[in-house]
């Protein structure tokens, strides 16, 4: 794997990962129910990308791989 895609990877996941913290603070700043919603919407499309991203990394990085597979909650 070429590092350089890896760092790409995880860089965008720490974006991924403030992005849905920029949304819950504006969720929990604003009182208007109407955009509450509609960022709480995108927040949680916010989640999916890091879903995404973190298994391309789980399936590009075996040593990541290993480590989640360890740590797993479900298991
Ligand atoms: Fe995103």
């Amino acid at each position: 794997m070429n590092s350089k895609d890896l760092q790409m990877a995880r860089q965008s996941l720490i974006e991924e990962l403030d992005a849905i913290n920029k949304y819950q603070e504006r969720v929990d700043a604003t009182s208007n129910e109407s955009l509450k919603k509609v960022l709480s919407h995108n927040r949680d499309e916010e989640k999916e990308h890091v879903a995404v991203l973190m298994g391309w990394i789980r399936t590009n990085d075996e040593v990541q791989e290993k480590f989640f597979h360890e740590n797993d909650m479900e298991s």
